[in-house]
């Protein structure tokens, strides 16, 4: 059922919570500020002081919002946004971070100015691929569970010196999960005890058969540390990519998720996006999880500020009025007064949410002590 604290109940009418007290009071209830009132009895409240109210319904809120499918006549190739995963220590940062640098020295002079989780790299044929640095393991499964489907294609890093490990077992089945299709890149080729060879048996266990051992699972043996084959790497994903025929539209409002969020201290909440339909546009007013805000500037992943982005462009948006949490959908709406009500509902169900867990805590916590 629908509820609202009696504090919020007051200040979204503008009126002080006590004369909301006082109104319960003379219908028996006796509630005290932080205490929760259902729907019906906050109608009754609001229109005993002569307020109208239209209720946000959860239906209202989430539908509408994202999810309408567009006309495919209006779907154009966008993209692939990469995500790379493997065991610990098996080159996945190292492997970025060549990824990155070559596509510095590919592509603008001056180069990377900053990090921000997100970036965008071209293959020598010029074909622009958006990777995604964050998810570990549980940001993937976490941002899954919540509907954010974020990567088109895992990059599953091995080291040819260690082979197939815990969570490289891990990934793939994440991978395998989402319905995601893999790349192999076996790396650390540069080390004199290399054995590619093991690494593309150990992965026949789990069903992973590589081109070479006459399977369709795309797998290049790289060296991060030497920068060897990442030309072939970049070739690969772009090759899957084709397969995928990844589409978007992007004249429309703009929809994707948050990669990763900040306070940073002179910019306010910073946020950074990846948009996965539609164009967002600095002006733009949107939901970000339980936040809201009009885009003041749009940040690429050079740090230079942009007009706008489209789909599976990474970027960094200022302007929010709170500081988002990762894997949560962000969508442009139509009017400054429908995104304030959307996060206040969505703020409310969020304190809800807590506050069902501190409840449980607490008992479970009582239920230890007697
Ligand atoms: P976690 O984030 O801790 O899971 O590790 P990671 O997978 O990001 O590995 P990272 O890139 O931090 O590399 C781990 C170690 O392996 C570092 O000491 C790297 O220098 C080394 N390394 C990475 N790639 C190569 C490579 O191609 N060759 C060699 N010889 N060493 C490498
Ligand atoms: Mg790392």
């Amino acid at each position: 059922p629908e509820t609202i604290t009696i504090q919020e109940l007051a200040n979204r009418m503008a009126e002080r919570a006590v004369d909301v007290i006082k109104l319960l009071m003379q219908q028996g209830q006796m509630l005290k500020i932080n205490d929760v009132i259902d729907a019906d009895t906050a109608e009754l409240i609001a229109n005993e002081l002569g307020h109208t109210v239209k209720r946000v319904s959860e239906a209202d809120v989430e539908e509408g919002l994202y999810g309408e499918p567009d006309d495919p006549a209006d779907l154009v190739p966008r993209p692939p946004v990469v995500t790379i995963m493997g065991h610990v220590d098996h080159g996945k940062t190292s492997l970025l971070d060549a990824l990155r640098e070559t596509n510095v020295v590919a592509g603008e002079a001056g180069g990377i100015t900053q990090h921000i989780g997100a970036y965008q790299a071209r293959t020598p044929s010029g074909d622009v691929i958006t990777f995604i640095d964050t998810p570990g393991h549980a940001a993937f499964t976490s941002m899954r569970a919540r509907g954010a489907k974020v990567t088109d294609i895992v990059v599953l890093v091995v080291a040819a010196d260690d082979g197939v490990m815990p969570q490289t077992v891990e990934a793939i089945n994440h991978a395998r999960a989402a319905n995601v299709p893999i790349i192999v890149a076996i790396n650390k080729m540069d080390k004199p005890d290399a054995d590619p060879g093991r690494v593309r048996n150990d992965l026949l266990r789990y069903e992973i058969v590589v081109e070479s051992l006459g399977g369709e699972t795309l797998e290049v043996e790289v060296s991060a540390l030497k920068r060897m084959n990442l030309d072939k790497l970049l070739e690969a994903i772009h090759l899957q990519a084709e397969v995928l025929e990844l589409k978007a539209n992007p004249n429309r409002p703009a929809e994707g998720v948050v990669v990763e969020a900040k306070l940073d201290r002179g910019r306010g909440p910073v946020g950074t996006v990846l948009v996965q339909r539609g164009t967002l546009k600095v002006g733009d007013v949107l939901v970000c999880g339980a936040e809201w805000g009009k885009v003041r500037a749009l940040i690429d992943d050079k740090g230079d500020n942009v007009d706008s982005a489209g789909p599976a462009t990474p970027v960094e948006v200022l302007g929010l009025d709170g500081t988002p949490e990762a894997g949560d959908r962000f969508a442009v709406v139509d009017s400054e007064a429908r995104a304030r009500e959307i996060a206040a509902y969505r703020q409310r169900k969020k304190r809800e949410r807590q506050h069902a867990r501190g409840v449980g805590a607490k008992t479970s916590l009582e239920q230890m002590m007697s």
